[in-house]
């Protein structure tokens, strides 16, 4: 009898100290759980599905949204071009202040068409953004649910597939819904990012050619905080660049 109270004593004794643990150690994790379902990761960095903090899981959301995942892989994972570096391995290597400043302004330009270079991000995602981004990265880029880009639908015509990639690699984040625009650039002469619709657009872009030519080489207008155009040579495939094209085409 003694034993057992004893034992339900210690039991309690413990259930404290875990509580007490649990309360003071981990307020910024739990909540948002992960998946393991990526599957190209090699099995020693196999992801158990681990809990991270809203601002981890808000920072893997905003990898996606605004297509870093599609320069730099899944989870940072790299593979997309020999020129855009893995994050995966960076984890504490840069500070925060370095990462923000990546961010924000970008990693200087490339006049090679095949050769992308870092955007200039400091006007289009929000500070709060930026520093979700930055916890995500420090935390080594975990699989969070949810994160998988919208698919690209096959068989239905290159307007369609092009609609999907607008979003996959972020092209609504800069030129806004449809095309319409109405994204601040406040430091460069427009004031504002183009629009990619509308009659001023189609004349200037009158030919294919020239529309594939500005996706894949970009635009560099000014230096950072300057927006410019990222260059997607290299990145996005020709065939993705038409689908794109044709899907532009259908915007009034
Ligand atoms: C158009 C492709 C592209 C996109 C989109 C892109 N990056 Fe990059 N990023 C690069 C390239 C290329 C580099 C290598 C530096 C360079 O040559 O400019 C780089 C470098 C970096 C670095 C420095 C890595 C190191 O090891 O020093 C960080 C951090 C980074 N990017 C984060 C991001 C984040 C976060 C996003 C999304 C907001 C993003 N990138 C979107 C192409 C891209
Ligand atoms: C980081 C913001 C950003 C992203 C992301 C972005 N663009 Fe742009 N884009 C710009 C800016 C800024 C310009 C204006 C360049 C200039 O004036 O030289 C531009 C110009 C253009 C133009 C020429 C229009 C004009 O009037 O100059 C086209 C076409 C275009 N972008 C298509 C795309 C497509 C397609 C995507 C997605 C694959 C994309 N952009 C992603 C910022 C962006």
């Amino acid at each position: 009898m003694p034993a057992i109270i004893f034992a339900v004593l210690a039991l309690a004794v413990a259930g404290v100290g875990i509580g007490f643990a649990a309360g003071h150690y981990t307020n910024r994790t739990t909540t948002i759980t992960t998946t393991s379902a990526a599957p190209a990761v090699p099995a020693t960095t196999a992801q158990q599905a681990v809990s991270v903090s809203p601002t981890v899981a808000a920072g893997a959301h905003t990898f996606v949204q605004f297509a870093c995942a599609q320069c730099h892989g899944v989870q940072g994972r790299g593979g997309v071009s020999p020129y855009v570096p893995a994050l995966s391995t960076i984890k504490t290597s840069l500070t925060e202040a370095q990462l923000e400043h990546i961010i924000n302004h970008g990693l200087g330009e490339s006049a090679n068409p095949t050769k992308p270079y870092m955007p200039v991000w400091g006007e289009v995602i929000s500070k709060t953004q930026v520093h979700d981004l930055v916890a995500y990265i420090r935390a080594g880029l975990p699989a969070v649910a949810d994160t998988q880009p919208v698919s690209v639908p096959a068989g239905q015509g290159d307007p369609v597939a092009g609609a999907a990639l607008y979003v996959k690699y972020g092209c609504i984040n800069c030129h806004g819904p449809n095309g319409l625009g109405g994204v601040p650039n406040p430091l460069s002469p427009d004031k504002t990012i183009p629009v990619l619709s509308g009659q001023g657009f189609r004349q200037q872009f009158n030919t294919d050619a020239k529309i594939a030519a500005v996706i894949r080489s970009g635009s560099v207008i000014g230096k950072a905080p300057i927006v410019s155009m990222p260059h997607w040579g290299g990145i996005l495939t020709p065939v993705q660049i038409a689908e794109l094209i044709a899907y532009l085409k259908t915007l009034k």
